[in-house]
């Protein structure tokens, strides 16, 4: 178990993630708590610079394993450079999007299947979410809410490709239940907000990050 703790957030694109994060944000300043702030792909220079090639939509040619493997490859060093040690040293560490939108997406949504768990696990190691948000939205509407042109390579993708990485999510929280919270995400933003305070709020007092 990790000294810290660490939340993911996952679900389709468009389904508020970005929203809720910075709920949460304002909760633990409020709240005093030395907390991580972090997305994938991304949250370390050399992530940010992948992250770049990896969401270019003119990255037209680039085939489905070397796009899991840029994934990984950013994961990995996100883990070693940020996570691990802010976690180790007791802080919070709220991450949006990790393992899971691997295995939904490249692993379901492009059809890769086992293989991609494979070869995250050998990039984040025994560094696992305590707790992982699912925000519930059918693909379709969270693709409604981008506008076209700002969506990048991934976004851009057909609506059956959504479909599957959304079917992978479900059967994910199926697989890992004792870390997934689902969230309903098609109601207002403060009903989804307090699921969320709540399930983090009893999360840091069992860890006794927080006092009642
Ligand atoms: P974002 O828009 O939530 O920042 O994520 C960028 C896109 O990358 C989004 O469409 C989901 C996709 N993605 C994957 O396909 N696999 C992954 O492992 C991650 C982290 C994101």
């Amino acid at each position: 178990m990790n000294t810290g703790l660490f939340i993911t957030l996952e679900g389709p694109d468009g389904s508020g993630k970005s929203t809720q994060i910075s709920y949460l944000r304002e909760y633990f300043e409020e709240k005093g708590i030395d907390c991580v702030f972090t997305r994938e792909p991304g949250g370390t220079h050399i992530g940010e610079e992948l992250r770049r090639i990896i969401l270019d939509k003119d990255n037209r040619e680039m085939c489905d394993m070397a796009e899991a493997l840029l994934y990984a490859a950013s994961r990995a060093q996100h883990v070693e450079e940020l996570i691990k040690p802010a976690l180790k040293s007791g802080k919070v560490v709220v991450c949006d999007r990790f393992i899971d939108s691997s295995i939904a997406y490249q692993g379901y949504g492009r059809q890769l299947g086992d293989s991609v768990r494979v070869i995250n696990e050998y990039a984040v190691g025994e560094c696992m979410p305590d707790i992982t948000f699912l925000m519930k939205l059918p693909p379709a509407v969270g693709k409604s809410r981008i506008n076209t042109e700002e969506q990048d390579r991934l976004e851009q993708e057909k609506l059956d490709f959504h479909n599957k990485v959304y079917g992978g999510y479900l059967e994910i929280a199926k697989h890992y239940s004792e870390r997934f919270i689902c969230v309903d995400a098609s109601r207002d933003k403060e009903a989804i907000r307090m699921d969320l305070i709540e399930a983090v709020e009893k999360a840091l007092q069992d860890r006794g990050i927080l006092c009642l």
